[in-house]
């Protein structure tokens, strides 16, 4: 087992990741640690844009309102402010870096976009792949960092604290020396130990059967997390995003929603248009209507998806303003040039996280998390179209600026740090069983814990989850570690947490829509829904030395 000592640990590579790491490295050693190679991340993916301020009819406060109204009451105006007031400086710092975004035809100013809930176009894009742009420009810059080094298929299994080097911890501050980390090459644990460990692990959507996130969206710094005893908020609000290519082999492939922001309509299967009768803002409503609203619309007819019509853009301009969209549906015999796409919704954004202040930090000392694992306030009950790269961009960069002033003054991590003993037992037969599991959290939780949800069926998933929950944890403590298994003992724990929190929410807010409870209840529910282990607890929870 190698130890390797470093100033910063930076946990995952995305936008937050690789956007903090530059602005640390000019403070200190840094080690990016992520589990596939460097651009595999959901910031890769991101297709519509990065929504700020900059056209001329625009105004700070009109983006803080919209952000406000969809998030249903629970943003908070703090956090808001501050990331669309912080946005146009980080957005130009990435141009500065390198990227390239989509000009107005005059070449001087950004081609800003529509999309859902904004009252203004204000979507920066590089045509539909957004993400992919921002993550070459970053990943480049980090590779030609001297202070930088990336760890390409590295894992992190849990977090490093006191409660590793002194089980006998029952209370006190809980601190964060680093992770243990497995490389997946050489099929070894290493110690990473740092000063400052921030999470960037971003989102959790494989947790559902159908979901916009790429394989890497297992849940795991939420996981570690909570394992560490950090305090999360809001799982319940996972955004379904309402438009996914509806194909067996499209993997809910995103049509972005840049794509009714460009005049595309959505038609049930008889052909008629029928978001108006849901919102007056029709196609453009905020996300968790526009998804509820096919999901109802499914329901009534009974079809399997509903269609997108592309007509209104112009049969010429798809290409250039779509050329993602157009040739991944070419690659399934669609035409969007001619035919509708069948679309259906899926999981896509957590919207609740990790809980952190305004510059990052959370809960447990020297451990902080940015972009999609946090939960900074921003989002609410819904997250507003584009706000989660802005988001991811502006406290990413605050958390940088906020350590790296005292970093001087924080203490090395421990001498000693026990090596992880992995001298489990390994039988063949039973990881099959196991690796089911997998997939059976996942049916779960699209059928029980999706768009609309019950007490009935959610204490149908608890139950069943928990079981599974235990079976992996249990299981977990006797073999010896593999990425799989990492994380589905991640999957297992974030689905009983996002199920925990859907329970305490009495009402329907936002992304939680509930039988039950089908009105939001401003008097006793305007507030988090909030999970902690209490630190009695924790040495049971998170022990991972064998
Ligand atoms: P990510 O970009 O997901 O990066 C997480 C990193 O952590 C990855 O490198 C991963 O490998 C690594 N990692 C995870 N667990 C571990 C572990 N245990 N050990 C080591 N490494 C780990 N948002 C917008 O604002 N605008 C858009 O247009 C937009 N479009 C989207 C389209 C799609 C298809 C998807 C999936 C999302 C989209 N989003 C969009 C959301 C947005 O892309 C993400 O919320 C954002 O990119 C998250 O950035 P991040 O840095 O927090 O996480
Ligand atoms: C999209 O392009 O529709 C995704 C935008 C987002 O997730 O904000």
């Amino acid at each position: 087992m190698a130890r390797r000592d470093i100033d910063f640990l930076i946990l995952g590579s995305g936008v937050a990741g690789l956007t903090f790491a530059l602005k640390a490295a000019q403070f200190g050693t840094v080690a990016i640690v992520t589990k596939k190679v460097d651009i595999e991340s959901n910031t890769n993916y991101a297709q519509g844009g990065i929504a700020s301020v900059f056209g001329k009819d625009d105004s700070f406060e009109l983006h803080i309102q919209d952000t406000l109204s969809t998030g249903r009451g629970l943003s908070k105006r703090e956090a808001v402010e501050i990331m669309v007031r912080e946005g146009p400086e980080r957005i130009m710092e990435l141009v500065d870096f390198g990227a390239q975004f989509t000009l107005h035809e005059d070449g001087k100013y950004f081609d800003l976009g529509m999309e859902g809930g904004h009252s203004r176009k204000r979507i920066v894009h590089a045509r539909d792949y957004t993400g992919n742009e921002i993550e070459r420009i970053l990943v480049k810059t980090a590779r030609n960092n001297p202070n930088i080094t990336i760890y390409e298929n590295h894992i992190a299994i849990d977090l490093i604290t006191e409660h590793q080097l002194k089980p006998e911890t029952k209370s006190g501050n809980i601190n964060c020396y680093g992770a243990y980390v497995y490389d997946s090459n050489a099929d070894k644990v290493n110690i990473f130990a740092a000063k400052i460990t921030l999470l960037a692990t971003g989102g959790t959507g494989q947790v559902y059967l159908h979901t916009t996130n790429p394989n890497i969206a297992t849940g795991d710094g939420l996981a570690m997390a909570y394992r560490a005893g950090a305090m999360l908020a809001n799982l319940e609000f996972m955004q379904f995003h309402p438009t996914t290519l509806y194909h067996p082999e499209a993997e809910s492939f995103l049509i972005s929603e840049a794509v009714r922001g460009a005049g595309a309509i959505l038609r049930n299967k008889s052909g008629e248009p029928f978001m108006k009768k849901y919102d007056e803002r029709g196609e453009l409503a905020p996300r968790d209507i526009v998804a509820h609203a096919i999901d109802a619309e499914l329901k009534k007819t009974g079809d399997e998806c509903v269609y997108l019509d592309l007509s209104p853009i112009g049969a010429s301009e798809i290409p250039v303003k779509f050329p993602q969209i157009y040739k991944k549906c070419l690659e399934f015999k669609l035409d969007i040039t001619k035919e509708l796409i069948p679309v259906v919704p899926a999981a896509h954004y957590m919207c609740g996280g990790l809980v952190t202040d305004l510059q990052g930090k959370t809960l447990v000392e020297n451990l902080f998390a940015c972009g999609e694992v946090a939960y900074t306030g921003v989002h609410g009950a819904n997250r507003l179209a584009s706000n989660s790269l802005l988001e991811a961009l502006v406290f990413s960069h605050r958390a940088a600026l906020h350590v790296t002033k005292k970093i001087e003054k924080i203490p090395s991590p421990p001498i000693i740090i026990p090596p992880w003993d992995d001298s489990g037992t390994f039988n063949a037969e039973e990881w099959v069983l196991i690796s089911h599991d997998r997939l059976e959290i996942r049916r779960l939780m699209w059928d029980y814990v999706g768009i609309v949800r019950s007490d009935f069926r959610l204490s149908r998933a608890e139950r069943r989850i928990k079981m599974i929950h235990q079976e992996v944890e249990n299981f977990y403590r006797k073999r010896s570690i593999t990425e799989e298994l990492v994380e589905l003992r991640n999957l297992a724990t974030v689905a009983l947490l996002i199920v925990r929190c859907a329970m305490m929410r009495k009402e329907s807010r936002g992304l939680h829509y509930t039988t039950d409870y089908p009105e939001p209840d401003d008097i006793r529910h305007l507030h988090d829904t909030i999970i902690q282990e209490s630190i009695s607890n924790l040495p049971g929870v998170m022990t991972n030395i064998k």
